[in-house]
């Protein structure tokens, strides 16, 4: 079967390419012409990709149309909380629009693929305490444009669903980490920071936002796994939390980073990586998604902080 990955480069896109290979699956992928293609360099002979920007609906339908794939998985996107306030119309389009191109496209194609939708923990936005573990009902309170713009995905999907019979998976992903993430996210950034001041490549120093915020953390290679299987045994239009159900509090990450390593530091808050408004809390139910899968988190997250910090080390 042909299965098609937005966002391929990226970084669950590429793990899930190796997952998606490992199961005996033709994968393709799209990559906008500029995208660097690092992530998928050890792979690259075993899969197709093809040049789409999923904001052109020509550009994503000749695609569509080519691949005719039995199941997508919808990964692309402007994914940096931070850069959603510096660039919300930005945001917003790519987000929202490139969904929908991809929905029209496969309307008019004809075809019935499974749809995954990375939607995520972030549409939950403001939590009290009372309120966790998070469950899919829980209220919406966004906090940043990137949180409305998962929130816009997550219910266009509800209702292509509901409209068009069109088999979409929503998977409200809490935060994942591991090789290959991005290094402006908080776990990557630490640990690429610990790797630069291992080699002198700069003043020990650690630049920090917000130590005091928490958050559910999984590894990648188990969300991509969860992906498939939404596609293999949810059920259409539903909304699952992909998580592990344990919070860190980021000090408590780096201090474990840290804790690998033999330097020595000092850590500073850069009031730049602080943001308007943080959502606090993120621990999520996973009970639903669980049940309907069998799927839970196979590795644990002190190994994945382990395996990022030896993927900068290679690097830095
Ligand atoms: N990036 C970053 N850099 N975050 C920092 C830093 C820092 O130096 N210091 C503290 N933090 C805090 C942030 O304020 C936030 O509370 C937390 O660390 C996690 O930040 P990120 O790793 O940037 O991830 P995120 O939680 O904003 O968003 C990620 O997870 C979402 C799912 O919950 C992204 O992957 C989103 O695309 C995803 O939807």
């Amino acid at each position: 079967m042909n299965v098609l990955i937005t966002g391929i480069t990226g970084f669950a896109g590429s793990h899930l390419a190796e997952f998606l290979l490992s199961k005996g699956y033709e994968v393709h992928g799209i990559k906008r012409w500029r995208s660097r293609t690092e992530n998928i360099e050890g792979f690259k002979d075993k899969i197709q990709v093809h040049e789409c920007d999923i904001k052109d609906y020509q550009s994503v339908k000749k695609v569509i149309d080519k691949v005719k794939p039995g199941k997508i998985f919808h990964l692309a996107a402007q994914s940096f909380v931070p850069t959603s306030w510096n660039a919300p119309t930005e945001t917003i389009t790519t987000n929202v629009l490139g969904e929908l191109n991809i929905f029209e496209a496969v309307r008019e194609a004809g075809i019935t693929p499974w749809i995954q939708i990375a939607c995520s923990s972030e549409e939950y936005g403001l939590v009290h305490e009372s309120e966790t573990p998070m469950k899919e009902t829980n209220p919406l309170r966004p906090l940043s444009p990137y949180a409305v713009s998962k929130i816009a995905q997550d219910f266009l999907g509800y209702q292509y669903t509901q409209s068009y019979k069109l088999n979409v998976v929503r998977t409200r992903t809490f935060n994942h980490e591991g090789p290959r993430r991005g290094e402006v996210f908080v776990t990557s950034n630490f640990a690429k920071q610990i790797a630069e001041i291992e080699k002198s490549k700069k003043p020990p120093v650690i630049y920090v936002g917000n130590l005091e915020a928490r958050r559910d953390y999984t590894d990648v290679r188990d969300i991509v796994r969860g992906y498939w299987l939404a596609t293999e045994k949810c059920i259409a239009g539903e909304v699952y939390n992909i998580c592990s159900g344990r919070d860190w509090k980021i000090k408590d990450m780096l201090n474990y980073l840290l804790s690998l390593s033999k330097v020595k530091v000092e850590i500073k808050q850069d009031p730049a990586r602080m943001r308007p408004s943080d959502v606090e809390l993120l621990l999520g139910d996973n009970t639903k998604f669980v049940k309907q899968t069998g799927w839970k988190p196979e590795i644990k997250f002190e190994k994945t902080l382990e395996d990022t910090l030896n993927y900068w080390r290679e690097r830095v």
